[in-house]
This record gives C-alpha cells, sequence and structure tokens, in this order.
C-alpha cells in the first residue's frame, strides 16, 4: 500500500492511536526540532500539525504531507499556516518549492515511514530546498540496542508497518552523507530509541565534521 494511501485511511484515528504517546513522549521532544532555528522553516510530512503549537515565534513555518486528509487536520491545528496559505500537499522526495528557499528544514517521525530507497531522494531534496549553510533536523525512532526495548521494538513492529508504514531500520543517519549533507550532530533523547539527527547543506560557509550544539536530554554518540 502506498503511503498516500495508509494515511488517508489512518488519518480520523491518528491523534488518538498517538495520544499516549504524543502526551508522555513526544511533547517533550518536539521542541527540539526548533532549538536555533528562525526564519523561513519547512516542516516535512507535517501530519496533523502536531508541531505547530512549537514553532518559533518570529518564523514563517510552511508544512507538507503526501496526504490530504492529513492536512486537514493540520488546518485546525495550525491556523497560522493554514490562513498564509502555507500548507501543501507534497511528496518530500519531489519539492515544488525552488531551491535555497528555507532557511532550514525539519520533520519529525517522517523518515522511519520513508522506505529505504526514498531516504537519500528525501535527504538530497530538503538539502536542495534550504539554503547553503543551513540546518536539516529530523527525529525518528530506530532499533534500539538495549536487549529489552529491542525484544519490544519487534513485537511492536507489525502494528506500526500495518498502520503507519514505519520501521525501525531505517538508519537515516547513515545516508546522511550520501544525500550530500553535513552530519553535525546525532542525539539519542529517548534511551537508544528516539533520534535526533542535525546536518547542514553544505556551502560557503560550511566546516568539517561533526560540531557540538547546545545539549539536550539523553546521551549522545
Ligand atoms: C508518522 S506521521 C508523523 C506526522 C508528524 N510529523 C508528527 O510528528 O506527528 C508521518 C507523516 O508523513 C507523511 N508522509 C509519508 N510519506 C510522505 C512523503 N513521501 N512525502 C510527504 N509526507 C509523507 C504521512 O502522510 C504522515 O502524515
Amino acid at each position: 500500500m502506498r503511503h498516500v494511501e495508509r494515511y488517508q485511511r489512518i488519518a480520523p484515528l491518528y491523534d488518538l492511536l498517538d495520544l499516549p504517546f504524543e502526551r508522555w513522549r513526544y511533547r517533550a521532544l518536539r521542541p527540539l526540532l526548533f532549538r536555533g532555528l528562525q526564519g523561513h522553516l519547512l516542516d516535512a510530512g507535517i501530519g496533523t500539525g502536531r508541531n505547530c503549537e512549537f514553532y518559533p515565534a518570529e518564523a514563517i513555518v510552511s508544512g507538507i504531507d503526501i496526504s490530504p486528509a492529513m492536512l486537514e487536520r493540520a488546518r485546525t491545528r495550525c491556523p497560522r499556516l493554514a490562513a498564509g496559505g502555507r500548507l501543501y500537499q507534497m511528496d518530500v522526495t519531489s519539492l515544488a518549492f525552488p531551491t535555497a528557499s528555507f532557511d532550514a528544514a525539519v520533520s519529525s517521525f517522517l523518515f522511519c515511514v520513508l522506505p529505504d530507497p526514498l531516504q537519500v531522494p528525501a535527504l538530497r531534496e530538503l538539502g536542495r530546498v534550504v539554503k547553503p549553510g543551513g540546518l536539516v533536523r529530523l527525529l525518528d525512532y530506530v532499533r534500539p540496542r538495549g536487549s529489552l526495548r529491542r525484544v519490544v521494538s519487534y513485537l511492536w513492529q507489525p502494528w506500526i508497518g500495518w498502520a503507519y508504514g514505519a520501521s525501525f531500520d531505517r538508519e537515516t543517519e547513515r545516508h546522511v552523507p550520501a544525500a550530500g549533507l553535513e552530519l553535525l550532530e546525532s542525539l539519542f533523547v529517548v534511551d537508544d530509541l528516539v533520534q535526533l539527527l542535525t546536518a547542514r547543506v553544505r556551502g560557503p560557509r560550511s566546516g568539517s565534521g561533526m560540531m557540538s550544539l547546545n545539549p539536550t536530554p539523553g546521551p549522545s554518540r
């Protein structure tokens, strides 16, 4: 099943199914996506708009999603974007925005649903629409290494695969350099289960190697 159909199907139930995770896990993590970001921002795979209340006050944010039904829900939750006409139905692998139109792009729980062959094209496309030197920041589940969490992740896999097209095995971090982006930071923000990646679009001012940004909860590596 294609993602657009999958998310059309689940959109009416999405917020309800996610509610416990939203309340006890995601709400604390979402602000980390926007640390130090300002200007024109892209929220890729905006879903039902759960990031909206955490957008920096002065930022001008646009949201894209492949599913019209998810976007419909974002319209209610993100009135400023809706009123500004900045919610778009688009595929992250082929964005209709001109090159270098954003200061930064973020996504939450998009790359763990994107199939492996789409990971590099999606990262490349985010890198194309963000200005050189700008950041691409991603929050996603990965397969935990700790034995109990690992077992639990395998128990969850059939459900999240069927419902969301998601997998714990995406290896997005490995694809970042392949997409021509410079990995700046890789942090676990929930045990070894949820990862926050920050990459920089290469440009005249990019340096080299990993650098430390502001400290965040959870162990870093
Ligand atoms: C797991 S949900 C996450 C939603 C939201 N970012 C959040 O944090 O709650 C993944 C979202 O990505 C969207 N999506 C999946 N494939 C996509 C693609 N190729 N391009 C754009 N959006 C996509 C889905 O429609 C869905 O809304």
